[in-house]
């Protein structure tokens, strides 16, 4: 029997979304032109409607039409190759689907080159891991809704389930399912960031990882209730098989990224959409990574931490208050970028239809994305969370322990950037008169920038009267 799916790429993501395609009854064909991977894929297949093909002709000619095949391939140039090589293979009404995490911008073009040939065009972000890919992940389709209707009963099926429903549906048009993963990886990097530093003060002030464990199960079981929360506790757990010290202790203190947190940021500045709590976990990273140039630094300005003795039990309610306000403001700052873009590109993004489906199977899945649905079904136009009715009172009441928060890191030397930038962010964002006017003046001053004014409609250019001092 012809296969009703295929699938390029047989590395770990690849076969174990085969494996759970096979699982829900379709027949499917992998290819991988690495013959370990094939071998793999047949291993792990066996029993399964589950076969490999050696070429993309031979996966082609076992598949039924329409044809839908499955990159999951590195983004990038790898993408480009693999379509070059299919399509001259393919028939009008084919569907490709990248899975991988490509850049929007590659998508738009490839989504535009392919459209004049009918093959049918899917960017989809894909998120979870190898046990999302497994056992169901959280899925990002876009691209026309009729291919993606040809494909739904799959991806539905695959897919993990929040409260009985699939975590997948369509993101809308163009690249809009890769921009959708995009911004959920901007809020992943600042989910990310934010428990570090948390965990960074709290360490300080001699907290253990035994008790670390204890913390974070706990905090999972309230407003925090989120996958990486979990997967926190059970970190402090692991012991190192050869030191025997805990595993966390042992693991060098620069954190790596692949590029969509950078990616987000990037076109957040584009679009004029503040992401500053996003922007400064992407840093972060960068920063973390200096290591040489720290240890150098930390000598040459004698910059330790230092424990500041503050009520431990205090300040871990703080600290739990302030990452339930943070991840309220980050969730919000990537979803208000996700609806200018939606605008800009004219995806037709569907913002309660994003929150719905990474209640489960995704990285950034967690008990506030509820909330956030609720908010975002009364009010499909929202810009911001901070305008929420449902918001409001969490943040007013939660901003205080953000403040005690920060007050401890700074006494004790310990840097909190995510933190301070979510605070600044809301401040800015929740005051009515922000010092713009002097920037305003400044400018219009050096450059005849023109300004507005607070009393009347117009443009406006004053002489300053300014003579530059001479240079001595
Ligand atoms: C997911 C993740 C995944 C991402 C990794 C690594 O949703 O499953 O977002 O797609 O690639 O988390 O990302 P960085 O290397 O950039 O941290």
């Amino acid at each position: 029997m012809a296969a009703r799916f295929g699938m390029i790429g047989l590395g770990t993501m690849g076969r174990n979304l085969v494996l759970n395609v096979a699982d829900h009854g379709f027949e499917v064909c992998g290819y991988d032109r690495d013959a370990k991977q094939r071998q793999i894929m047949e291993d792990a297949g066996k029993g399964k409607p589950v076969s490999t093909a050696a070429s993309s002709a031979e996966l082609i000619a076992k598949l039924q039409t329409p044809r839908i095949i499955m990159l999951l391939v590195p983004a990038g140039k790898i993408v480009d190759a693999v379509i070059n090589e299919l399509v001259p293979q393919l028939q009008k009404g084919d569907i490709l689907i990248d899975g991988g995490n490509s850049h929007f911008i590659d998508t738009e073009r490839r989504y535009l080159a392919l459209q004049d040939s009918g093959i049918h065009f899917i960017g989809m972000g894909v998120s979870g891991g190898e046990d999302g890919a497994r056992f169901g992940p959280s899925m990002m389709p876009g691209g026309n809704i009729e291919s993606y209707n040809l494909v739904k009963d799959i991806l539905e099926a695959i897919a993990a389930k929040a409260e009985g429903e699939p975590c997948v549906a369509y993101m809308g048009h163009s690249a809009a399912g890769h921009y959708v993963k995009m911004v959920h990886n901007g809020i992943e990097y600042a989910i990310m960031q934010l428990i570090s530093e948390v965990y960074g003060l709290l360490k300080n002030e001699g907290v253990t990882n035994e008790q670390f464990v204890e913390l974070f199960a706990d905090w999972d079981k309230g407003p925090l209730q989120s996958f990486l929360i979990e997967i926190t506790s059970v970190i402090f757990k692991k012991k190192d098989p050869e030191t025997g010290n805990d595993l966390v202790d042992m693991i060098l203190d620069k954190a790596e990224q692949l590029g969509t947190g950078l990616w987000t940021s990037q076109s957040a500045l584009e679009l004029n959409v503040p992401l500053s709590t996003i922007d400064v976990s992407v840093s972060m990273r960068y920063l973390s990574s200096l290591k040489e140039a720290r240890v150098a630094y930390s000598k040459q300005y004698n910059h330790q931490n230092k424990k500041t003795g503050v009520a431990i039990e205090a300040l871990k309610i703080a600290c739990r208050d302030a990452l339930v306000f943070a991840f309220m403001i980050a969730y919000g700052q990537g979803l208000e970028l996700l609806k200018k873009a939606s605008e800009t590109y004219k995806y037709e993004t569907d913002i309660k239809t994003v929150v719905k489906i990474w209640r489960g199977g995704c990285i950034i899945r967690s008990a506030l994305l509820n909330d956030l649905f609720t908010a975002y079904e009364k009010r499909p136009d929202l810009s911001n969370i901070i305008g929420s009715p449902q918001f409001v009172e969490a943040l007013k009441s939660k901003r205080s322990a953000v403040v005690q928060f920060l007050k401890t890191a700074m006494d004790a030397g310990m840097p909190a950037p995510a933190f301070a930038s979510t605070l600044n962010y809301f401040d800015a964002y929740t005051l009515a008169q922000l010092p713009a006017n002097l920037i305003q003046a400044q400018r219009d001053l050096f450059g005849a920038h023109t300004y507005h004014r607070i009393d009347k409609e117009g443009i406006f250019h004053t002489d300053w009267d300014y003579k530059p001092s001479d240079v001595e």
